[in-house]
């Protein structure tokens, strides 16, 4: 049998273990040895729970084990989850893990580790939950330039923007919905501020170009600032608002990436996309555009994916399984150039300015919008015409850029 560990006995790695025990009969057609999890790591004990008699407190007990052939990381965040995959790796142990946060900001390095070592780093349950999507990218796609990757990639922001808009819930207790389900992160800023969509669009990013797109460096803005009220506009015109993750490539060959709510319209099949379902469009230049669709959160879509990597390792053993991303960081277009048309509101008493300096194109009205303001859609311009022109505004209350139609 593989003998294999999980760090980190939450949502995921929970998932995880139930995922190979469940499915062992399934798993057997593709690794006919089968695949046995003979540790997990956690600081807590699972008093009553059937896997209570693997946990162990200490790590040193599955780096010396001298079994062990892989490793799911399922720990999140940056420290202990870094130092135990880089310890894993260097000793030929193969690491799997849905970590976006340690694969955005580690990812080249850890791969290289692995290379060096005759072992993998495999990250399918980092970007888009349960969808194969890294997979495709690295193994079906290379053959392909890729010149754009854009979608919903957080679920629990999806799900939250859902309930708002069709069952008019608060944000508040959308967000409390979401957590219920275990689609949040432990701190929901990173899920409602966007960090977590960036970071993967980041990652994304990095596959498409070959080189290192930092997140640091992405525009990020999440959805704490939507409202009801932006919700009536928006279904006014026949669109939804939807936190996306936007890469393409530009003619000079710079990569154009942001994370930020969008206006999708109902005729993309972005706008179909809902609760906690991820949808995620590639465009290759030869094969044209692909979407990939399913749950982009949850405890069995994600330890679904963690376990095809296991699987992925099992049939791969002593050997690295490539993936073409370097260190060499990438410097981004500037998206200051980028050009949209916004969506605007502002206060009634600087209709007439601020429709002028942002080149309204058309007025958007819905009943039950505050009198005290207007809103409107503008013309194209660049991010850098908007930023200047709405300086010597005061009364502006919202600002929401249309996805390019
Ligand atoms: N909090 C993340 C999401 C989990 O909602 O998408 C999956 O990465």
């Amino acid at each position: 049998m593989i003998q294999m560990a999980v760090l980190g006995f939450g949502t995921v790695g929970g998932g995880v273990v139930e995922v190979i025990d469940r499915n062992q009969d399934v798993i057997r057609k593709t690794v006919p040895q089968g695949i046995y999890v003979k540790y997990i790591l956690d600081l807590r004990d699972f008093p009553g729970n059937p896997y209570n008699d693997r946990v162990t407190h200490d790590y040193q007990d599955i780096l010396d084990d001298g079994e062990i052939e892989v490793i799911c990381e399922t720990m999140g965040g940056r420290e202990p989850a870094y130092t135990f995959t880089r310890k894993a790796l260097e000793r030929g142990i193969s690491v799997c893990t849905s970590n976006k946060e340690l694969v955005a900001a580690h990812g080249p390095e850890l791969l290289e580790i692995a290379k060096a070592h005759n072992c993998s780093y495999l990250f399918e349950a980092s970007v888009g939950g349960g969808i194969p999507l890294i997979r495709p990218i690295n193994a079906c796609l290379t053959q392909e330039d890729i010149t754009a990757v854009f979608g919903i990639l957080n679920g629990t922001t999806n799900y939250i923007l859902t309930r708002m808009e069709k069952s008019g819930l608060s944000f508040e207790n959308a967000l409390r919905e979401a957590q219920e389900k275990g689609y949040a992160e432990r701190n929901p800023a990173a899920d409602v501020e966007g960090h977590d969509a960036c970071r993967k669009i980041a990652i994304l990013s990095s596959l498409i170009s070959g080189k290192t797109v930092r997140y640091e460096d992405i525009p990020c803005e999440g959805i704490s600032r939507v409202t009801t009220v932006d919700f009536g506009y928006a279904r006014s015109i026949n669109r939804a608002i939807k936190l996306l993750g936007v890469s393409r490539k530009l003619e000079n060959g710079k990569l154009s990436v942001r994370t930020a709510p969008f206006l999708v319209r109902e005729d993309h099949p972005l706008h179909s996309v809902q609760d906690v379902f991820n949808g995620v469009f590639v465009h290759g230049n030869m094969v044209d555009d692909l979407m990939f669709y399913g749950r982009g959160a949850g405890k069995f879509p994600t330890a679904s994916a963690v376990v095809s990597d296991v699987m992925e390792c099992a049939r791969n053993i002593g050997r690295n399984i490539g993936c073409n991303w370097s260190g060499e960081i990438l410097s981004i277009a500037d998206p200051k150039e980028e050009s949209y048309r916004y969506f605007v509101r502002v206060g009634k008493e600087e209709e007439r300015e601020a429709g002028e300096l942002l080149h309204a194109d058309f007025m958007v009205h819905y009943e039950g919008a505050p009198a005290d303001e207007r809103a409107f859609v503008t013309a194209v311009m660049t991010e850098r015409e908007y930023e200047e022109a709405v300086k010597s505004l005061s009364s502006v209350k919202q600002c929401i850029r249309l996805l390019q139609d």
